[in-house]
Parts: C-alpha cells; sequence; structure tokens
C-alpha cells in the first residue's frame, strides 16, 4: 500500500502536514492540495528552493485517514502523500515539516458560539503544540490554526511554546510564524458585497472578486470588514452597510443553522484556506520572497516587544490588544511588517462604532487563551 508509507523525503521536498485532515474541512482541503498545488511545479526554474511537495495527513480517527489517503492517492498529480495516526505516530508527520496547517476540533453545532468549543478544542491544540514543539524545527516551521474559536486558540499555541518549551522556543521568533486564518471571513464580505450588487464592473469571467479587508478576530463583533477600503464603498449607503458588516460577522452562523446539527462551514473553509495555503507555498517554495495577506497573529514577542515594524504603532491604535488580524507581509522568517495604516484609513463608524464593540470581546477571549497556555 503505497499510500501508507511515509516515503523518506528528499531535503528539496516541502512538505506540509495537515492535522485534522480527515474533517470536513481537512478533507476539502487535503483535495485541493493534492489537485491544485501541482502547477508551481511546472515553471521551470533550478534555483528554486524545492520542487517538490508532499502532504502528510493526520488524523485521530484511523479508519477515516486511512481510507481519505488511499483515495487521494489514487489522484494523478505529482503531490505525494502519507497518511499517519496515533497508531503510527505524529512525529513521522511532523518530521522535516515546512507548513503545518490545523483544521482539528470540534465545530458548532446549532445554538453554540465558537467560545462554546473552547473547553474541547483547547486541549486538542495543547497536545498538536507539544508534538510541534518536539518534532518541528521551531526557527522554521509556520503553522497555520483553522480550529476555532481562532480568537483563543492561536493564544493558546503561542503562550504553550513560549511557557512550556522556552529552551526550544527562545530565539526562534516563532510567535511571527503562528497564524489564525481568517481567510474565510475576507472571502464572505467579497461574495457579499458583490451579491448585493455593486461591483458592476466585475464580470462573471473573473476568477475572483477583489478582498474587502477583514480585520480584528474571528468571531461576531470582532470581525470587522472593512468595507470603506473597497472600491465600491461611495456607492453602498448606511442600511447596505450595516447589512453587509451584520452578514460578515455573522456568516458562520447562516452555514451552522443550514446544516442543522450536521456542522459547520468546510467547503468555503478549505477554498478560503486553500488560497491562504497557495501563497505560502509560493513563498516556501522559493518562488516569491515575500508575501502579503492578513492573518490573525500575535503583535508581541515573548519579552512583550512588538514583532514587527507597524506592531507598535498598530498596538497604540487598538488599545494594546497582543492578537489581531491585520493586513502584513511575511517572509520565510515570518512576520516582517505589520501595515497599521489601515486604522487610519478606517471611515467614522468603523473607527468609532465597529473597533469599540471588537476590542473588548477580542481582548477577553486573548486572555482565556493566553491564561489556559501558559497553564501546564
Ligand atoms: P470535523 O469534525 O469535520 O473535523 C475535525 C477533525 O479533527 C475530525 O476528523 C477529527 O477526528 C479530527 N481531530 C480531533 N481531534 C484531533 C487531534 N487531536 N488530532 C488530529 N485530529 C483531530 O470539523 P470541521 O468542520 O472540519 O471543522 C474543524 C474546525 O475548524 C472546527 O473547530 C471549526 O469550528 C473550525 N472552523 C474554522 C473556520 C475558520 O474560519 N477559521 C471555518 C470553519 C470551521
Ligand atoms: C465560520 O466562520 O464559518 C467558522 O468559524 C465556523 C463557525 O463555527 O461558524
Amino acid at each position: 500500500m503505497p499510500h501508507s508509507v511515509n516515503p523518506a523525503l528528499q531535503p528539496n521536498t516541502l512538505k506540509i502536514a495537515i492535522l485534522g485532515a480527515a474533517g470536513g474541512i481537512g478533507q476539502s482541503l487535503s483535495l485541493l492540495l493534492k489537485t491544485q498545488l501541482h502547477f508551481p511545479l511546472k515553471t521551470n526554474s533550478t534555483q528554486r528552493d524545492k520542487n517538490h511537495i508532499h502532504l502528510a495527513l493526520f488524523d485521530v480517527n484511523e479508519d477515516a485517514i486511512n481510507g481519505v489517503v488511499a483515495d487521494l492517492s489514487h489522484i494523478d498529480t505529482p503531490v505525494s502523500i502519507s497518511n499517519h495516526s496515533p497508531k503510527t505516530g505524529i512525529e513521522d508527520c511532523l518530521k522535516n515539516c515546512s507548513l503545518v496547517v490545523i483544521p482539528a476540533g470540534m465545530p458548532r453545532k446549532p445554538g453554540m458560539t465558537r467560545e462554546d468549543l473552547f473547553t474541547i478544542n483547547a486541549k486538542i491544540m495543547s497536545s498538536l503544540t507539544d508534538s510541534i514543539a518536539q518534532n518541528c524545527d521551531l526557527s522554521k516551521v509556520f503553522v497555520l490554526i483553522i480550529s476555532n474559536p481562532v480568537n483563543s486558540l492561536v493564544p493558546v499555541m503561542v503562550n504553550r511554546l513560549w511557557s512550556k518549551y522556552p529552551q526550544l522556543s527562545k530565539g526562534t521568533n516563532i510567535e511571527k510564524r503562528i497564524m489564525g486564518v481568517t481567510k474565510l471571513d475576507i472571502v464572505r464580505a467579497s461574495t457579499f458585497l458583490h451579491e448585493v450588487n455593486i461591483d458592476a464592473d466585475i464580470t462573471p469571467r473573473t476568477n475572483d472578486m477583489p478582498d474587502v479587508p477583514v480585520i480584528g478576530g474571528h468571531s461576531g463583533e470582532t470581525i470587522m470588514p472593512l468595507f470603506s477600503q473597497s472600491r465600491s464603498y461611495k456607492s453602498l449607503d448606511r442600511d447596505q452597510i450595516n447589512y453587509l458588516v451584520h452578514r460578515v460577522q455573522y456568516g458562520g452562523d447562516e452555514v451552522v443553522k443550514a446544516k442543522n446539527g450536521l456542522g459547520s462551514a468546510t467547503l468555503s473553509m478549505a477554498h478560503a484556506a486553500f488560497k491562504v495555503v497557495n501563497k505560502f507555498v509560493s513563498l516556501l517554495l522559493g518562488n516569491v520572497d515575500q508575501i502579503h495577506g492578513i492573518c490573525y497573529v500575535s503583535l508581541k514577542d515573548a519579552d512583550g516587544s512588538p514583532i514587527a515594524p507597524g506592531a507598535e504603532q498598530l498596538l497604540k491604535s487598538i488599545d494594546d490588544c497582543s492578537f489581531f488580524s491585520i493586513p502584513m507581509s511575511i517572509s520565510k522568517k515570518g512576520v516582517t511588517a505589520i501595515d497599521f495604516d489601515i486604522i487610519d484609513r478606517m471611515d467614522n463608524y468603523e473607527r468609532n462604532e465597529m473597533l469599540p464593540l471588537c476590542l473588548p470581546k477580542l481582548k477577553n477571549s486573548i486572555a482565556t487563551g493566553s491564561k489556559f497556555g501558559s497553564q501546564d
């Protein structure tokens, strides 16, 4: 069974681990990565750092992951694949990984908030953090956290690495490479804006609608879609903006309700995560030196200093809220610059109505996650 073998990876292989790969998001994302990631390999560059991609798929549900990997392994693309479960060990999955994507954890059911998932998912995140600390190179690896509540689980991982693994994490700047994935909010903002038919010059032939930046966190009022930054802003009236903001903030609930107990967004999330992973693949293959995007990150390092240029200014504008989703530049070393200017470009409504609602809630979730992550 070739798919069950973890091949001896060549140094030129970019290895990506997906933890929770047998779940709704994990399966769809794995399919997209297996089928769509081959294109960078076709371009012709001998100078590229890496020229092969390997997907290492892990899930605690052994039967499910075995089946998913057997199935995916028949797809005729040059992306190689291996399956991992507690029986074979997570160690092999994580060893030599450059990128770890985490959709492991419980999804919501109707009537639940994302925060209701904290108790169970924070334990999962802690155990995965331990595995990452013990098996990955903390001075190089990137981690993308999809599991909810993102607002608290990113602080869980960052604080656990700082407090439980000071020797392993010290000097690695690992916090510059641990990112919460909030891209689905951006995807929704662009989609819903397009639906109200404002962006008249977008034709059906256009694959991608222009992004509307969404900053803050990933839950209710912590989600701050900045329609003032969209090119359609001038043609939107107050009622339309209120409708759009609310729809983006509670878009997740729409899907949870429609699935009626069968989970939350998986397909749109896999699409959003694929867009993010694709950029990181470009960076890690060596196709580009820098990427730009919006992720949810720690703005401070373990000593409390700002992680990158722009972080200090941002912290001043957001009442020292220590984790935030914000446009940034990222190199192979992690976050290199924070685009704090976007705060100055917000309109009065965003600055005076939305931000004051976002910050206390977000800070509360960060405190919960940081406290949990700092415990033994
Ligand atoms: P799912 O239940 O379909 O899949 C979760 C998978 O995680 C399962 O296969 C399960 O076996 C696995 N798992 C559980 N514990 C694990 C562990 N310790 N190690 C490895 N795997 C483990 O759920 P889903 O719909 O794929 O959602 C996953 C998470 O993503 C949820 O927490 C959900 O709220 C979140 N989510 C986030 C966003 C976002 O925008 N960031 C969007 C949608 C969903
Ligand atoms: C979403 O925004 O769809 C996800 O965070 C899942 C959820 O629970 O809403």
